[in-house]
C-alpha cells in the first residue's frame, strides 16, 4: 500500500505513465486534481508525455479539490491560475472539460452543493490525485472533518496557512477559508492515488502509516479505499518503519 520511489522525478514519471494509461484506457476519464508543489513535477511531466504521444485529451473532464475564497481565477495564488498554468493551458485542456470550486461565488453554500452534484452527474470520479497536508489534510479538509462530508466551506488551520504562505507575499495575504471537495467525494473515487515528497513531509507519513482510520489525520481514510495507492519518495519515507 505504501509504494516508494526514489524521488519526486521518478514519481513524476510513474503517475505521468499511469495517468496516460488510464486515459487510453478511457478517453472520457473524469479526474480528480490536486494542486501544490508536488504535483507541479507530475504536471509537467505529463505535459511532455502527452505531446510527445498525441495523446487524445479533449474528452477527459477534471474537477479540482478546492480553491481559495475570495480569490479570482486570474488571481496568481488561485488554484484555478495554478491549474491553466501547470496543466491546462500547456496540454490544451479547455475550460468546458474542467470544474473548479468557484472562490468568487456569492452563495457558497449552494456552489458547494451544486460543485458535489456535479462530480455525480459526471458518472463520479474515475480516479483521483491527492497531496497531503503536514496537518495530514487532504484537498482542504483539515484534521476533524467528518469522513461523510461533501463538498463544504472551510475555516482554514493556521497550520495550513503558515504551510501555503510560501506562496504568498506575506502571510496576511493567505486566504482564511476555502470551498473543498469532501471527503466522501473523493472516496467515492473508482481510484485514489495520494503522493508525497520530501523530508518535511516524512512525520506526517509516519503518523499515516501508523494511524487506524481517524478523522484527526483525515488521509488515514484512504486506507479503507477498495482501490488505493499512496506513492512517497525516499526522503518522505525515511521515518517509515
Ligand atoms: C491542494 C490540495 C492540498 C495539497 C496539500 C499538499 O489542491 O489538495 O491538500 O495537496 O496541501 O500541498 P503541497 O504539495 O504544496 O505540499
Amino acid at each position: 500500500m505504501f509504494y516508494v520511489l526514489p524521488n519526486p522525478h521518478a514519481i513524476a514519471e510513474y503517475l505521468s505513465n499511469l495517468l496516460v494509461q488510464k486515459i487510453q484506457e478511457n478517453p472520457k476519464l473524469v479526474l480528480g486534481l490536486a494542486t501544490g508543489s508536488t504535483m507541479e513535477p507530475i504536471y509537467a511531466a505529463f505535459v511532455v508525455q502527452a505531446k510527445q504521444l498525441g495523446l487524445n485529451l479533449n474528452d477527459i473532464v477534471t474537477f479540482n479539490l478546492d480553491e481559495y475564497i475570495g480569490l479570482a481565477p486570474e488571481h496568481p495564488q488561485s488554484y484555478h491560475h495554478y491549474m491553466q498554468t501547470h496543466l491546462f493551458k500547456p496540454a490544451g485542456i479547455r475550460q468546458e472539460q474542467v470544474s473548479l470550486p468557484s472562490g468568487m461565488c456569492r452563495d457558497v453554500e449552494l456552489e458547494c452543493v451544486n460543485y458535489s452534484k456535479k462530480i455525480q452527474a459526471a458518472g463520479g470520479l474515475d480516479f483521483q490525485l491527492l497531496g497531503i497536508g503536514t496537518n495530514g489534510h487532504i484537498g482542504f479538509n483539515e484534521p476533524g472533518t467528518p469522513f461523510s462530508s461533501l463538498t463544504h466551506v472551510v475555516d482554514l488551520s493556521e497550520n495550513t496557512r503558515r504551510d501555503n504562505g510560501r506562496f504568498f507575499e506575506d502571510k496576511s495575504q493567505v486566504p482564511t477559508q476555502a470551498i473543498t471537495m469532501g471527503i466522501e467525494d473523493i472516496m467515492s473515487a473508482k481510484e485514489v492515488v495520494l503522493v508525497a515528497t520530501g523530508s518535511h513531509k516524512a512525520e506526517v507519513m509516519a503518523k499515516l502509516f501508523e494511524t487506524a482510520i481517524d478523522e484527526d489525520m483525515p488521509a488515514s481514510i484512504i486506507k479503507s479505499h477498495d482501490n488505493f495507492k499512496i506513492i512517497v519518495d525516499q526522503a518522505a519515507a525515511e521515518l517509515l518503519p
